[in-house]
């Protein structure tokens, strides 16, 4: 499948069939592509929680407003971020890079410390660019996905036992969809979204 085939049959999917399992190898092939998405700094904060046990997923519908996809996707994925990864032995980030490359973004990723609101958008945007791949790579390995926010999200944290210097980005749902989806719901015309140069 190639990248456009992807983008273009990529929907979010309601309804999955409970009966198919993924393999471990399939769930690491997929993190694997995820985790080659790009990120600020190369900080990598994301960190994906596998959501694997039925009693927790059952758990987990039901603060999801009984949404389906909770317990029958055969993947149900937390696209988390760490927060604070920028402090977190960060040398490791560009442990390969020429070291005065490597200086200089270590001292530049110190803006941080000074807005932790920027600290946090950085960390939403890294996680969702990984939730895009996700979604694609799923396609490509011939699976569909939805990504969800509709859950309690205090409650999900604790039952997830959520470091305090963590956030959820998103929830994903990976499986194999047992209906097509309704024709998408109202796309704006190229017009209504595309500027040139200025607003
Ligand atoms: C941040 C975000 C939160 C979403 N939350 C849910 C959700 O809780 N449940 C759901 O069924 N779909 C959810 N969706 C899927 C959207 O409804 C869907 O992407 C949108 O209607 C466009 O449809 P498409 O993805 O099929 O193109 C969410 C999407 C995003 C990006």
């Amino acid at each position: 499948m190639n990248v456009s085939h992807a983008i273009e049959t990529r929907r979010s999917i309601e309804l999955f069939d409970p009966n198919h399992e993924i393999t471990k190898a399939e769930v690491e092939e997929l993190i694997t592509a995820a985790m080659l998405s790009p990120t600020a700094f190369n900080i990598q904060h994301w960190r994906f929680l596998w959501a694997e046990d039925k009693g927790l997923r059952q758990q987990l519908r039901t603060l999801s407003w009984d949404q389906p996809q909770v317990t029958d996707a055969s993947l149900l994925l937390f696209i988390c971020m760490d927060i604070k990864a920028w402090q977190k032995e960060p040398e490791r980030y560009w442990r390969n890079a020429p070291e005065e490359v490597a200086s200089a973004m270590l001292r530049n990723m110190g803006y941080y410390g000074q807005s932790a609101q920027a600290e946090h958008d950085e960390a939403i945007r890294s996680a969702s660019m990984a939730t895009m791949t996700l979604m694609l790579k799923a396609k490509e390995m011939g699976y569909d996905s939805c990504p969800m926010l509709g859950f309690k999200y205090n409650e999900v944290a604790t039952l997830l036992k959520l470091p305090k210097d963590h956030g959820i980005c998103l929830m994903l749902a990976i499986g194999k969809q047992l209906k097509e989806p309704y024709p998408r719901a109202g796309q704006l015309t190229l017009e209504e979204v595309l500027y040139l140069n200025t607003f």
